[in-house]
Parts: structure tokens; C-alpha cells; sequence
């Protein structure tokens, strides 16, 4: 047995007879613990109307050995080679990793399988498929799988539409393939970010969870299968369209990773297993510079471009405190509305007659940084570049494809396409001091081929490659990755992009649950979150300035909304509310995304603490009515129970609305054990649907 182990979990692999099978994933085992009987301890025996000898399981699900759920690979070579047998010819790991080469002599494919498991818990498996035949094989799927143990009783995953991303859904596992599939060429914004397996009732802090992701930014597919003999398992992967890969004789394809990870203490085990991985990377954001308080203008302007609006507005973000802002859509070539310009990406001189750089000199005076919004994978029919090229759009025969927001997708797998984008978007990132781009993407791929075979897998690629060179071309260089709000934020795209834009929706209620999902296995300072004005452009509804601003906090917190129209009152807030993000961000940004399950769901309760537990801030949030005249009180975890804790309530957000008379006793500060404040708690004021409170503890 091979036995990968790291802090919090374990996957322990099995090599006999020819085969690479995983005995366990999932509570950490050490050194020593399975002991020797183990095997003969879990071994079945043989069941009735089925195979003469027990079948074994083995990451390879084939028929050939007698497996008969859903396999790992399909696929064929003009109808031959279709059913393989891969049997294993080596392997060589380390305590944390585990590479596998695996050959079928008769299919002609071997394949080479790598498990890697980080400190922190996250395990990721990558596959090449080398053809060693000479025939093209054409390869229909590769799901990575993993076995899931028998005490898993629930799946939950998310979905969701524009405006509404990450909403969890919550069902038994039954017998059959539960599934997930994306088929927009894009993540989508009904994209499950993770498929969790759980225990009946594990929640935020107790239970066991396991959980995969594809890392990949087109269409993908999760499922979670449990068969007749009792077996579950959990598998995503890469969903190909019809002839989509061919792997040509003697060439290798690299499978499409997955990101899976187990918890032994609930949902935010497997939060803080990812953050944490994830924020050791040398390219994540925070170890670069510390997140800049941002002003998106697009809701303040939309596509009304006019250079003293936005001096008007940069004057009100430098009172505030903004670091930077972000010019959105309407800046280019004909682009005066969502009907034209797409793909030509040189600067509009009818409304930015000198460039950009006396704005951006404006803004850099005041000390923000200055950023600009493209969507380089489209183009429009009334642009200089389709005129010029009209076949560089993806398509399928004479067909023009289903336009999405009057907009075609721009086919970047065609070289003479990608050069165009990447020159364009270069040269004004050359001509300007821009270190920040939005990057957007505001439709969906139909009908998405090159040149008669399908193509959203070289399309992902090359955007993963054209981001990769304009940040070689442009070294700080920051991408935001939108679509349409949180259509493209993945474990995938996350190595190529800094920030994403967690929704259009910047209805504060509405972003509790987005904010709450997407940050399941995304750390928060990645996901942008903005101060929207008190009407929400998109629900209509009016929201008190302490709830937005509370929201806003737990994340890379910005504004969007015309704060010219700010008054006087409200200006103070963002004033004291940007002072209080930028003196808590180290933490926000660092620290553990602990998620309370509170016995009222009409309100949340989460923050963040600090990993030493020596700071925390906490936020109780109001959604609907209270349930009861007095909410529950807010029990804390995370703390360390021994030591005491000032615990005040912050109010340089502004004042909630409540519903009770007088108010409560310890906002200006008390002292409570972090023991206390787990098992007895704090009595929280009655507030009024949609507000909030901030909490700070500081250990004494
Ligand atoms: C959709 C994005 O999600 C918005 O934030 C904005 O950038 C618009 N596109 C601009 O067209």
C-alpha cells in the first residue's frame, strides 16, 4: 500500500496484480495504522448471478475487469479499440505524491496518472492519454474518480443563473449517477464550483465531507454515483463535445485536472483546506500586495462615457479612500452601447479625445490606480475587425451562430485571431499605465467550432494562454475574470486570473449566499466584492448602507455606485468603512472563513480568525424577520477557549435598524473567555430584515 498523507487527510493506494486501485480517501491514517490484516479485514466475498472471482476496484473503471458503472475513459478509433484494459507498469511517489504509468497494449494508449496531495489537504490528479497507435484515437470522456466510504449519505452542489450564482442544493445519494453538467463552453453561472459528498448531518463545523472540482474553465461534468453492489464514488471531468479530441497517432492529451479534498470537521474543512493551499502559491495576490479598495464605475456611468463624470468620481474615491479604479465597457472603437465594437480594442477618441492619460494622471495625482475593462474573446458583426475577418468567429458550417448581447465569440484558436486580441489589448496596456484589467465574457459558446470540429477545449486554452502572455508582456499585471458576473470563476482559471467578479448582482442580501458559496473553495480576497448603490440596479430593492457595507467587507471589497450622489452622511461611512478594510484586510484576507450554523436560517452568522487566534471579526447578518423576539445568541468557534477576548461592536459601518427597544449591553466592549463566547455567547440585538452587525474579538 502507498499512503499520501498531509495534515488533515489521507488517500492510501493499492498495487497489486497489474492494477492502481485507492483503498481509502479520507480520514487521516498514519504511519502504521491500517497494519497488515487489513485487506483480508474488507475483503468481500463473491455475489450471487455475478462475477466468478471479486472484482477489485481500480482508478481504470472498465468493463474489461468486470466493472460496470460509469467508466473513466470512452472512447475509440473509428469504432475499434473501444473497450481498453489498462493494466499498471509502474509507479514511482513520495509522501505526497504518486505517479503512475498505466498501458493498454491493445488499445495502443498508456497513460500517465499523477496524484498530488498538498500540506494543506488538496489532493489534484492530472492524466496525460498518449496514443502509441497509428490511428487517431477519438477520446468522448475521462472522468477522474474517487471512492467515496459508505458513510457518505448526501451530495450537495450548486447551481444557479445570472445574478444568482452558487445556490446549494442538498439531496440523498440514491443509486445511480447523480450529475452536474456544464455546457455553455464556458464555467457558467449554474457551475457547481464543487460537487460535496457528505455525511447525513455534517454541516460547517461537524461532519465528514468530501469534495471535487474540475479545474477547468469550459464545459465540465460532476457526478456522484452510487451502484448496485453498494459502491460510491465521486467523479468530474472535462465534457467533450462530439469529435471534439482526437488524439493523433504518437501524440499525448492532457486530461483536464481535478481538485478533490476531504474534511473531518464539516463544510469549512474543506474551505480552509483550499484557502490555505491556495494562498501559498507564489502568484497568489496577497503575497504580491495587499488587495486595493476598488471603485468599479459601470453602474455609476454604464456606457455614458464622458472624462469629468468620471474626475467627479474620482475626486469622491480619493475623499473615500479608493485605491483604484476600474474604467468598464464603453471606452473602445464604436462601442456606445452593447451593439457594436466588440473586437477592436484601440481607444474611442469621440469620447477620450487625448487616450487615457490625462485621467489616468488625474486619478495617480490622488493616489488610485487605474484600471480598464476588455472582452477580447468577442466580437460583433458592426466592428472593423469582423468586417475585415468575418471566419474568425467560432461557428459550425454556414451557420452564424445564436447571437447573446447582439455579441459573437471570437475563435482564438485561429492564430491570426489570438495575435489580433493579444497585440491590441498589449498596445494600449503599453501606451497607458494600466496595471489592472476586467476581463469579461458575456456569452455563451454555441455552435463553437474551428474549422468543423469542435473547439471550446483549444478556445479555454488559448484564453488560459493569452492571459499567461500579456502578464509575461506586462509583469504586476492584475486580471479580474468576469462573465457576466460569476460565470467563469474555477479552480482552473484561478492559476491565470487574480480577482474574480462574484456576481452582477450587487443586491447586498442576494450576495450573502453568493459570496457564501463561491468562497467554499475560492479564498475571499480573490472574489470582488462592491458596495452597489441603495436601490440595487438589478432587484430594485433599497438596502441599508451598514448591511452593503458589512457584505462588502469579506472579500476584495469595492464600491460601484455613482458616489457623486452620495450625501454627506453616507460619505463618512465609506470614509470610516475604507479606513476599517484597509486595517483589517491582513486579516480578512489570511485568516480562517469560519461559517457559523445558526439556529435561526432567516439570518447568517460568519467571519474570519486570525490563524494564531488572536484576532477575529465576525458578522451577523439579518436576511428575513427574525424568528423570535430575541434572535439566538452568537456562539463563536475558532477562538482558543483559555484565552479572553475584548469583544466589541463595530460601528464605523454605520447603525443597523433593529426591532427591540434600548440597546445591547456590550458594544463598547466586554471581556468574555473564547470558551464563553463558544458555549454561552452574546446576546445580539433584534435587527430588522436586511441588516447587519460587525463584531470585532481581540485576544486580550
Ligand atoms: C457584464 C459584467 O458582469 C459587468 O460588470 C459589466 O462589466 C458589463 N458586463 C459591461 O458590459
Amino acid at each position: 500500500m502507498i499512503a499520501l498523507r498531509s495534515a488533515h487527510n489521507s488517500i492510501v493506494f493499492n498495487t497489486i496484480n497489474n492494477k492502481l486501485s485507492i483503498f481509502h480517501w479520507g480520514a487521516l491514517l498514519n504511519e502504521g495504522e491500517l497494519g497488515s490484516d487489513v485487506i483480508a479485514a474488507t475483503t468481500r466475498a463473491v455475489s450471487h448471478s455475478h462475477w466468478d472471482q471479486p472484482t477489485t476496484a481500480d482508478v481504470m473503471r472498465e468493463h474489461s475487469k468486470g466493472f460496470i458503472g460509469h467508466p473513466t475513459l470512452e472512447g475509440h478509433r473509428n469504432g475499434q479499440a473501444w473497450s481498453t484494459h489498462f493494466e499498471l507498469v509502474s509507479e514511482t511517489h513520495t509522501t505526497n505524491s504518486l505517479q503512475a504509468t498505466l498501458v493498454d497494449d491493445h488499445a495502443k494508449l498508456s497513460l500517465v496518472l499523477t496524484y498530488t496531495l498538498t500540506p494543506d489537504g488538496v489532493l489534484t490528479i492530472n492524466a496525460d492519454l498518449t496514443n502509441s497507435g497509428d490511428t487517431g484515437y477519438v477520446l468522448n470522456q475521462y472522468v477522474h474518480w474517487l471512492p467515496l466510504a459508505d458513510q457518505a449519505a448526501q451530495v450537495m452542489d450548486f447551481t444557479g443563473r445570472w445574478s444568482h450564482e452558487r445556490h446549494p442544493q442538498r439531496r440523498d445519494i440514491s443509486y445511480g449517477l447523480t450529475t452536474r453538467e456544464e455546457r455553455e463552453g464556458r464555467t457558467s453561472h449554474d457551475y457547481t464550483i464543487a460537487q460535496l459528498a457528505m455525511t447525513k448531518n455534517a454541516n460547517f463545523s461537524s461532519g465528514e465531507v468530501w469534495s471535487m472540482s474540475v479545474a477547468f474553465s469550459g464545459n465540465s461534468v460532476h457526478h456522484v454515483e452510487k451502484t448496485q453492489f453498494g459502491d460510491q464514488s465521486i467523479g468530474a471531468g472535462e465534457l467533450f463535445l462530439p469529435g471534439e479530441i482526437i488524439i493523433k497517432p504518437g501524440e499525448s492529451f492532457t486530461i483536464a485536472p481535478v481538485q478533490a479534498s476531504y474534511s473531518a470537521c464539516g463544510i469549512d474543512g474543506i474551505s480552509q483546506n483550499f484557502h490555505s493551499t491556495l494562498r501559498k502559491r507564489t502568484h497568489h495576490p496577497t503575497n504580491i500586495r495587499p488587495r486595493p479598495l476598488t471603485l468599479n464605475v459601470w453602474e455609476a456611468v454604464y456606457f455614458d462615457h464622458n472624462s469629468e463624470k468620471i474626475k467627479a468620481l474620482a475626486d469622491v474615491a480619493a475623499e473615500i479612500g479608493v485605491e483604484r479604479m476600474v474604467l468598464d465597457d464603453g471606452w473602445f472603437h464604436l462601442r456606445r452601447n452593447d451593439r457594436a465594437g466588440l473586437g477592436d480594442w484601440v481607444v474611442d477618441p469621440t469620447v477620450w479625445p487625448n487616450g487615457f492619460t490625462e485621467i489616468i494622471e488625474y486619478l495617480n495625482t490622488r493616489g488610485i490606480e487605474f484600471g480598464l475593462w476588455f472582452e477580447g474573446e468577442m466580437v460583433q458583426i458592426d466592428s472593423d475587425l469582423y468586417r475585415a475577418h468575418p471566419e474568425w468567429i467560432l461557428h459550425e458550417g454556414d451557420r452564424i451562430p445564436a447571437l447573446q448581447r447582439n455579441q459573437l465569440v471570437l475563435d482564438i484558436t485561429h492564430p491570426g485571431a489570438f495575435d489580433h486580441v493579444l497585440g491590441q489589448v498589449d498596445h494600449v496596456l503599453s501606451s497607458f499605465n494600466i496595471s489592472y484589467i476586467k476581463w469579461d465574457h458575456n456569452r455563451i459558446l454555441n455552435d463553437a467550432g474551428h474549422l468543423g470540429q469542435a473547439a471550446v477545449h483549444n478556445q479555454t486554452l488559448a484564453t488560459y494562454r493569452l492571459f499567461d502572455e500579456l502578464k509575461r508582456r506586462h509583469p504586476g499585471l492584475e486580471i479580474e475574470s468576469c462573465a457576466s458576473g460569476g460565470a467563469r470563476i474555477d479552480l482552473g482559471m484561478i492559476e491565470h486570473a487574480d480577482r474574480f467578479w462574484t456576481s452582477d448582482n450587487n443586491d447586498a442580501l442576494e450576495r450573502q449566499t453568493i459570496q457564501r458559496w463561491t468562497s467554499l473553495v475560492i479564498p475571499p480576497e480573490m472574489l470582488g466584492t462592491h458596495i452597489g448603490p441603495t436601490r440595487g440596479h438589478q432587484t430594485g430593492k433599497t438596502t441599508e448602507l451598514s448591511f452593503r457595507a458589512i457584505n462588502a467587507l469579506f472579500g476584495h471589497a469595492g464600491i460601484e455606485w455613482d458616489i457623486t450622489e452620495t450625501t454627506a452622511h453616507e460619505r463618512e461611512i465609506l470614509k470610516s468603512w475604507a479606513a476599517l478594510y484597509k486595517e483589517k484586510r491582513t486579516l480578512l484576507h489570511s485568516g480562517r472563513s469560519v461559517r457559523i450554523d445558526y439556529p435561526d436560517s432567516h439570518a447568517f452568522l460568519y467571519g474570519v480568525v486570525a490563524h494564531d487566534k488572536s484576532e477575529a471579526l465576525f458578522a451577523f447578518m439579518q436576511h428575513l424577520m427574525p424568528s423570535s423576539n430575541f434572535s439566538p445568541k452568537l456562539r463563536f468557534t475558532g477562538l482558543d477557549a483559555s484565552s479572553q477576548y475584548r469583544v466589541r461592536l463595530i460601528t464605523e459601518v454605520g447603525a443597523p435598524r433593529t426591532l427591540q427597544v434600548g440597546n445591547i449591553t456590550w458594544g463598547e466592549g466586554v471581556v468574555l473567555s473564547g470558551a464563553a463566547l463558544e458555549s454561552v455567547g452574546l446576546q445580539p440585538p433584534t435587527l430588522a430584515p436586511e441588516n447587519g452587525i460587525l463584531i470585532s474579538l481581540i485576544k486580550q
